[in-house]
């Protein structure tokens, strides 16, 4: 008999201010309440070096970093948290939640940065060949509105800086890659009370889940 066991990994994507945080709370809360054994993780972060590596790339005294530099930093904390978090845990059949993945490299980066997706591309082919999320919720609302609910939460980092031209490139980047992979990506409208998008994501889970 096989030993092979096959954890789900979910993701969730969006830009500043969607409310990621709170959902992915209720998220693990529900899914342990439904028997499951769930790994919690962030990106970049989510490791002992990975979390330095995020010091390194919010911290705005390195306003000088460049695009490049910030797109390898992202795929280090990655490859790291991968070895010692990700793999593990879906090796041993476990749900793992992640706040950000790759998409968004390929949003922040690819797109807000203009390095492009084959750039991105060629770092996941890298780092995670064999890993891609089994669902992704991308958590969509207009880019004004996030910042102006970011700018409520006091002292901005290094991307949260950044202007409305970026941001407006990294919520397209993350539609465009949603339409290519319908399959795994669900949109939900973020501006909406945390109540009904709540529900909405709990029956997004309940069919990918299959609870
Ligand atoms: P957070 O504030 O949602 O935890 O995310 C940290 C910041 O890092 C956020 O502005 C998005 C950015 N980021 C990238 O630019 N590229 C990436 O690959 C990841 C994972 C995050």
């Amino acid at each position: 008999m096989s030993s092979t066991k096959k954890g789900f990994f979910i993701t969730l994507e969006g830009g500043e201010g969607a409310g990621k945080s709170t959902q992915q709370m209720r998220m693990v809360e529900w899914l342990k309440r439904h028997g499951k054994t769930v790994v919690e993780a962030r990106e970049p972060g989510g490791t002992h070096v990975s979390e330095q590596i995020r010091q390194l790339l919010l911290d705005t005294h390195n306003d000088g970093l460049g695009a490049t530099t910030e797109l390898l930093l992202m795929f280090a904390a990655r490859s790291q948290l991968l070895q010692q978090v990700i793999r593990p845990a879906l090796a041993s059949g476990d749900v793992v939640v992640c706040d950000r993945f790759t998409d968004a490299s390929y949003a922040y980066q690819g797109g807000g940065r203009q390095l492009g997706a084959d750039a991105v591309e060629t770092l996941a082919e890298l780092v995670h060949h064999d890993i891609q999320a089994d669902l992704t919720l991308l958590f969509d609302m207009p880019v004004e509105l996030g910042m102006s609910r970011v700018a409520g939460r006091g002292a901005a980092d290094r991307i949260e800086v950044e202007s409305v031209a970026f941001f407006q490139r990294v919520r397209d980047a993350y539609l465009e890659r949603a339409a290519k992979d319908p399959l795994r990506f669900r949109v939900i409208d973020a501006n909406r009370d945390q109540d009904q998008v709540w529900e909405q994501v709990q029956s997004i889970l309940e069919a990918g889940l299959g609870l």
